[in-house]
């Protein structure tokens, strides 16, 4: 339930002071306080926007638990004129629980659109594409484009890896031709309009959704 149903302020979201005051904060079995717990949080509310599960965490506390269980995706995308789609990308990879978000190219990325995720979400950068490439192949990974490009096959039915790195080029030139040489495959979202593309970011979307109805979801 959110503060604001009882303050009647609909501008507030979240939750406010944890009720009852400091002598009901959350404890451990043994009577200490329960470290994941921000202080400020129990005290002021927590306005932010986290899943319930994580209210009044601390952010240390909210990355240690996620990085217990995220999965084993990675995204990419590629940066050489400050796409502002990144950001919606990193929101995204964290509703997903990607393993990291890589931005290629530009290391200075338009953060607003992440809408402050980027602090819970682990973000790499890599100064060009063959950086990224020994990066993924060091660690096993396969480099699959996401593009409609000559050549790439469809990502629907497409039988996406586990672990594996989906890799996102910019608005206006696409992916680059060294992630189109690098990459096992590059994978077509279906479209059946005029444009000759969909926003970058919403492609992401879309193609983070399609590993997670492939491995993640129940
Ligand atoms: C504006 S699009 C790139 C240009 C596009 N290749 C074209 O011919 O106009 C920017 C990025 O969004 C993603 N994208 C957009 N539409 C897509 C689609 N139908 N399938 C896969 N990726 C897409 C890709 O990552 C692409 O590099």
């Amino acid at each position: 339930m959110s503060a604001d149903d009882e303050s009647g302020r609909p501008d507030e979201v979240g939750v406010g002071p944890w009720p009852g005051g400091p002598g009901e904060w959350p404890r451990n079995a043994d009577g200490s306080p329960d470290e994941r717990y921000d202080p400020e949080l129990l005290a002021h509310g927590d306005r932010r926007n986290v899943v319930d599960r994580y209210r009044y965490w601390t952010l240390e506390a909210v990355v240690a638990d996620l990085d217990t269980r995220r999965h084993p995706f990675h995204v990419a995308i590629e940066n050489w004129q400050h796409d502002l789609n990144i950001g919606s990308v990193v929101r995204t990879a964290n509703a997903f629980l990607a393993a990291q978000v890589h931005i290629v190219g530009n290391r200075r990325w338009n953060r607003r659109g992440a809408m402050v995720t980027d602090r819970y979400q682990h973000v790499r950068h890599h100064p060009t594409v063959a950086d990224l490439v020994a990066w993924a192949d060091a660690e096993g990974l396969p480099v699959l484009g996401v593009d409609n490009l000559p050549g790439s096959v469809p990502l629907e039915g497409y039988p996406l890896p586990r672990a594996c790195v989906l890799v996102f080029g910019q608005e206006s030139v696409g992916l680059s031709d060294e992630v189109r040489a690098a990459a096992a495959d590059v994978l077509h979202i279906a479209q059946f309009g005029s444009t000759r593309s969909i926003n970058a970011g919403a492609a992401a979307a879309i193609a983070m959704h399609a590993w997670v109805a492939q491995h993640a979801a129940t």
